[in-house]
């Protein structure tokens, strides 16, 4: 990239992930202002180049593209509380987890200060910032976003804009999360039960990959079931994975692990009998899931 096209940024938050962002800001050339309320969290940053701003206000003032990684939309109040007059004529690229609702609120706010809004989404760990691997999801303005593609796409090349609705990324973020969530709270749950079993974690995972490989697949099929409302038992009915699922259960609770989730789970598959919905494929269990039986 020539040294004109690198675009001025501030970066706001220097946790895990706020200081990932800088640094790799840094080591594409974007010159690059940070803030952080505890100031000594971007000695690093400045070691390699960063301008430290002494508050968030004084931090926009200095580059027209200003990101944000803060804890929760709390903290991205509190720390721009007092600055919203600078943010006329900025784009305002608010990376920190919100729910949609929030990030239309925001939106709200940023517009009322005359500053482009784009509410992003991380699908990356701090480490995967600026590699092949990150994606990063964005919605809201669609002008500002395209004037901080350029300096957007050095974080990750896999970024994409989902539209002008400003809580959509929010959204797509949640809704994504929640497999990550729950097949974390899985990953956990097999482990609790193989180490109970005298089997060490690391056994099991040369055969986590026969395992995980399928849920792209099933999230496809589930999808398009859905969206059909057909939801034909293609390999198995709800009856008949609930069988396999109670077994399942019972081994769990022998070794008094906490089968709390699992119970939530089980009350699910109930409804959908107690419906009638036995013969229908598992997608049937997401109408359910939301209540209508
Ligand atoms: N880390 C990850 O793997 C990951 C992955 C995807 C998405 N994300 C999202 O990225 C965002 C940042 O993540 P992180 O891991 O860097 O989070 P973090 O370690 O929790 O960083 C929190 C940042 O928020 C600041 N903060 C908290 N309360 C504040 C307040 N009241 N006023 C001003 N600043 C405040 C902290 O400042 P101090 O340093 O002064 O405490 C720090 O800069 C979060 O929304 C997170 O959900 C993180």
């Amino acid at each position: 990239m020539p040294p004109e096209a690198r675009t001025p940024v501030a970066v706001l938050g220097l946790g895990p992930m706020g200081s990932a962002i800088a640094q790799t800001f840094l080591a594409a050339g974007h010159p690059t202002v940070v803030w952080n309320r505890t100031g000594a969290k971007g000695d690093a940053l400045v070691e390699l180049g960063a301008t430290r701003a002494p508050s968030a206000a004084a931090a926009i003032a200095a580059a027209p593209l200003v990101v944000v990684s803060l804890a929760d939309d709390d903290a991205v109040g509190a720390a721009l509380r007092d600055a919203g007059p600078r943010l006329r004529g900025r784009v305002l690229v608010n990376l920190t987890s919100s729910t949609p609702e929030q990030s239309r609120r925001r939106a709200e706010w940023a517009g009322h200060h005359d500053a482009e809004y784009v509410d992003g989404a991380v699908m990356a760990v701090p480490q995967g910032i600026g590699t092949p691997d990150a994606l990063l999801l964005y919605s809201g303005s669609e002008g500002g976003y395209r004037t901080a593609e350029p300096a957007l796409r050095t974080l990750a090349e896999q970024g994409t804009y989902l539209g002008a609705d400003h809580g959509r990324a929010a959204a797509f973020d949640a809704s994504l999360v929640s497999v990550f969530w729950l097949s974390f709270f899985g990953v956990s749950l097999g482990i609790s039960l193989a180490e109970a079993e005298g089997i060490k974690g690391s056994e099991l995972v040369p055969f986590a990959p026969a395992v995980v490989s399928l849920l792209p697949e099933m999230m496809a099929r589930t999808a398009a079931q859905v969206e059909a409302g057909h939801y034909p038992a293609e390999d198995t009915s709800i009856s008949s994975a609930y069988t396999a699922f109670t077994t399942l259960r019972e081994v769990i609770a022998r070794h008094g692990i906490d089968t709390g989730a699992l119970d939530a789970t089980g009350e699910v598959f109930r409804r959908a009998l107690a419906a009638g919905h036995g013969a229908d494929g598992l997608a049937r269990l997401v109408p359910v899931l939301a209540g209508d039986h």
